[in-house]
């Protein structure tokens, strides 16, 4: 059977990414073009600085891509762009750049879901990993449990009723002063403390999330107790944070009887989190899978994998596609 390559473009947030991906698994390049230094004197993305970046790249970064691949634009059999969700300046310059680049090369237009994109990382990584399994996405804007049926066919079985995990995580670290982006620098900071201050840990009756309790409450400590210790607070709030992920997935793998928990997002890369992942898959005697580092913050490598099989199931955009911010996933 013939190869299909196809080509993702990326440009949800405040990464511009371009990539090129073989028969939905296998990475040929994946070159992203980071705008943390920009935001990072802001203490947050800036969404207009933001779009204006991706504006000056994104054509760099395709040729970079093209060349790193050692292939030319017409080898490429679609291009696969995010539609949403994401800010929506930055997801229109990906947007009508593939567009342009799909009318020009006369190739497929694949519209993709960022979120669905997050899971679809860990094919790349895990070449054995199919459909179905239940799917834990936390990154910086979505906390999502998701049952995936098939590679195209998704159920939300809980959601965060209010902040993402990693919007936590970047709050937490900026009240404490690490700056951002605040996740790597509590993973960090945790591992020099104890988890020995009382978090509040929020459950519902279903598999809904809600962290906007756990945020608010590190808040009030550090600004109450001005010697508290930063690294027990980091390490408290990643335990809090985990187990209130923990308790969720157990009930899903109950439920839907799985024998696998994929984690997916940029959260994914958070150490403690790995781990206490590791000795739940032991302890249930299932298996855990996370997309390699690089695969868990944005990238277009796993829109180019998501957008394979939306390919292969024979979905195409027209030229009128837009951007849709609050694009919610299977839809
Ligand atoms: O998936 P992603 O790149 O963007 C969204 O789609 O939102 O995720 C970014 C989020 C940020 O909130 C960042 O702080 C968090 O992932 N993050 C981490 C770690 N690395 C990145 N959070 C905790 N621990 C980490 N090691
Ligand atoms: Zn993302």
């Amino acid at each position: 059977m013939k190869d299909i390559l196809i080509m993702g473009i990326e440009s949800s947030c405040d990464e511009t990414s371009i990539s090129i991906v073989k028969n939905g698994r296998e990475v040929l390049s994946n070159c992203i073009n980071s705008q943390i230094k920009i935001h990072e004197e802001y203490g947050g993305v800036v969404p207009e600085i933001a779009s204006r970046c991706h504006t000056e790249v994104i054509n760099r970064i395709m040729k970079e891509s093209l060349k790193t691949a050692n292939v030319c634009l017409n080898d490429i059999d679609a291009i696969a762009v995010t539609q949403g969700p994401g800010l929506v300046g930055a997801l229109l310059v990906g947007v009508s750049y593939a567009k342009g680049l799909s009318y020009v090369t006369k190739k497929p237009l694949v519209a993709v879901n960022h979120i669905e994109g997050h899971i679809a990382g860990n094919y790349l990584t895990h070449k054995d990993l199919k459909p179905p399994f239940i799917c834990l996405i936390i990154s910086g804007g979505h906390t999502h449990l998701v049952n995936v049926k098939s590679y195209n066919d998704f159920e939300i079985l809980g959601k965060t009723r209010d902040d993402a995990v990693g919007e936590a995580f970047d709050k937490v670290a900026r009240v404490v002063g690490l700056g951002y982006p605040g996740g790597p620098k509590v993973d960090n900071l945790a591992k020099e403390g104890e988890p020995n201050i009382k978090l509040p840990i929020t459950h519902f009756d279903n598999l809904d999330f809600s962290f906007s309790g756990i945020k608010t409450a590190v808040i009030n400590l550090n600004h109450k107790t001005p010697n508290i210790n930063k690294a027990d607070l980091c390490a408290s709030f990643q335990l809090a944070v985990t187990t209130m992920l923990e308790s969720n997935v157990r009930k899903a793998i109950k439920e839907y009887h799985s024998d696998k928990i994929v984690i997916a997002g940029g959260v994914s890369r958070n150490s403690f989190i790995r781990k206490s992942f590791d000795d739940l898959a032991k302890d249930l005697n299932i298996k855990v899978y996370y997309p390699e580092p690089i695969l868990c913050t944005d990238n277009a490598a796993m829109i180019a994998a998501s957008g394979y099989y939306n390919y292969i199931n024979g979905e195409r955009a027209k030229l009128n596609l837009n951007a849709i911010p609050n694009l919610k996933i299977g839809e």
